[in-house]
């Protein structure tokens, strides 16, 4: 009798024993949820599937996420396929006081064009060869000259002296005969500029038309993408500049210049991020896949070097 009391007294302290283990690791377990950003987003009224985008941002993005409390816009703007997650803060504050699209407001944050033109400037890092950028926030040094520039025949070009990079000149020129065997002629009407020259060219606009209006159509000394040596304006027999597009070598080059390496710049309806009016003539030499890439995606080069590139900037 005494052995038998023993043993069920020593089964229900176990039990009792276990339970307790039990409760214990999942209070513990509990305490640890609680802590974690799953349950924080989840009682902030992120629903499961939007946590799984916001788990994936940093720590301090998502710390930085929490503090502001659940706001509808920011899984939209994650989504983005260009979104980087440092502008994280600057995309929320600017899509609240703009009405404009996430996407439109990802790409403008990105390329900086929520600021004024020319302020808070950067320079160009010319390590990054073709890939450069110069736009209303990178500059080039004054005596930047190019790369081993070569001097492009008149066969090829209005003018005597126009000079490109070597890759911008090979791809030119593989691109001039690939056109000419369907009946077009590409001219180079400008190439590179100096700084000397960009001057001169800008401020023949802003004597002409104001500072507003030159600022649409020229870059500032040292702003131009003419500087590096990797663009080009293209004109052919009888067109200008207003009436390039109606030609046909506009439309081959809208279809093929992007197998060459070459982009239409400044496209139109894109001011609001390049800060230029629609250039039709001007062409720039990124090489073939990053222009592939952009043609495919209908981005300006601005956009592209923001969130390919641009992470490593110095100011
Ligand atoms: N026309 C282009 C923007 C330049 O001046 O570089
Ligand atoms: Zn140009």
């Amino acid at each position: 009798m005494k052995k038998k009391f023993k043993k069920k007294t020593f089964v229900i302290c176990g039990i009792i024993l276990i339970a307790l283990i039990a409760l214990t690791i999942y209070f513990i377990k509990m305490i640890n949820y609680h802590k974690t950003y799953e349950y924080k987003l989840l009682k902030l009224g992120f629903s499961k599937d939007e946590v799984t985008e916001v788990i994936k941002l940093r720590d301090e993005t998502k710390d930085y996420i929490l503090s502001t409390g659940y706001d509808k816009n920011i899984i939209p703007l994650i989504k983005e396929k260009y979104f980087i997650e440092n502008n994280l803060k600057e995309y929320l504050t600017y899509y609240k006081e703009n009405k404009v699209s996430t996407t439109d407001c990802v790409a403008i944050i990105n390329v900086g064009a929520n600021k004024e033109w020319y302020t808070d400037t950067k320079k160009t890092d010319i390590n990054e060869g073709i890939l450069m950028l110069t736009n209303k926030f990178y500059s080039l040094d004054a005596s930047y000259n190019g790369e081993n520039m070569a001097t492009v025949s008149n066969r090829y070009s209005y003018g005597e002296n126009q000079m490109v990079t070597p890759e911008t000149f090979d791809a030119f020129l593989t691109m001039f005969n690939e056109a000419k065997k369907e009946g077009l002629t590409l001219i180079i009407n400008s190439s590179f500029r100096s700084y000397e020259e960009q001057e001169e060219v800008y401020n023949s606009y802003k004597n002409s038309k104001g500072t507003k209006e030159a600022d649409r159509i020229a870059a500032r000394p040292g702003f131009s993408e003419h500087q590096t040596g990797l663009a080009i304006d293209i004109q052919t027999y009888g067109s200008q500049a207003s009436t390039f597009e109606d030609f046909d070598e506009f439309k081959w080059l809208s279809e093929n210049a992007y197998k060459y390496g070459f982009i239409l710049r400044y496209p139109k309806d894109k001011e609001y991020l390049t800060g230029y009016e629609y250039e039709s003539w001007h062409y720039r030499y990124v090489g073939v896949d990053v222009a592939t890439y952009i043609q495919e995606n209908n981005i300006t080069f601005d956009e592209y070097y923001a969130y390919f590139i641009g992470g490593s900037d110095e100011s």
